[in-house]
């Protein structure tokens, strides 16, 4: 993985009241206090304020699973930027395929997101991913380029370092079944090419890629060990200290 440092987040959804965060949180930080890996751990927007003071100074950061496309302003239901920095937030997962696909946001609406966040200073792990029926249309490649040149319209060649990309192909989330690491890998080739072409050879060499989709502490380190594989976004298996920690903590 070349020069690239891995990087891996745990993606907690629509789980745990504050209790049963702040728990996970103080068990992560003891579990993950001598890994040498970048992490992320991005709680639902009700637990950013507990889990926050737990992480702080240490090797986790704050992330959150979604912000609004405004700064401010009437929008029921939605949360701005401006309050996700409040709370000490310092990335946002912006474009997952539960907002994709189950709430609609389109590449345009997460395209605005990207660059409203970046533009405060929050790092962006942008998700793209097929779904079955575009793999079997053996559309992957396209579906993947499409999601990252429309995510990163505008983005500046300076703010590109403020990007991660995580590829979760649709099928492998929460079902179980995960990409081969070869067949990951290959996408993530793809991507890496994709980003070469919009911002040259040497960005394309530094950006993150991580992998989501059913990622476990038994399929970690073979889908790690790929050339284009930088890190993880792990969803079910971050919700325990027992299964997170070991993929984290992978050699
Ligand atoms: P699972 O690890 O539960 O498949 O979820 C992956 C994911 O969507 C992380 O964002």
């Amino acid at each position: 993985m070349a020069n690239r440092t891995y990087y891996i987040a745990g993606n907690w959804k629509m789980h745990k009241t504050r209790a049963e965060a702040a728990e996970l949180a103080g068990a992560l930080v003891a579990g993950l206090r001598n890994g040498k890996h970048k992490y992320l751990v991005a709680p639902s927007f009700t637990s950013l304020e507990t889990v926050g003071p737990i992480i702080r100074g240490t090797n986790i950061a704050l992330g959150a699973q979604n912000m609004a496309a405004e700064e401010q302003g009437a929008h029921t239901g939605e949360v701005s930027v401006l309050q996700l920095k409040d709370l000490g937030v310092q990335t946002v997962i912006l474009g997952h395929s539960e907002r994709r696909h189950v709430y609609k946001e389109d590449d345009a609406l997460i395209n605005k997101k990207v660059k409203l966040a970046l533009k405060h200073g929050l790092e962006v792990i942008l998700c793209v991913g097929e779904l079955l029926e575009e793999r079997e249309a053996g559309r992957a490649e396209a579906v993947c380029e499409t999601q990252t040149v429309k995510g990163l319209e505008g983005v500046s060649p300076g703010d590109l370092s403020g990007i991660v990309i995580a590829y979760e192909p649709v099928w492998a989330i929460g079902t179980g079944k995960t990409a081969t690491p070869e067949d990951a890998d290959a996408i993530h080739a793809w991507v890496r090419g994709v980003i070469g072409r919009l911002y040259g050879g040497g960005a394309a060499e530094k950006i993150i890629i991580q992998y989501g989709g059913s990622v476990k502490p038994d399929n970690a380190a073979q889908l790690m060990a790929k050339e284009n594989i930088d890190g993880a976004l792990v969803g079910g298996a971050a919700l325990k200290a027992d299964t997170f920690v070991p993929i984290a903590a992978f050699n």
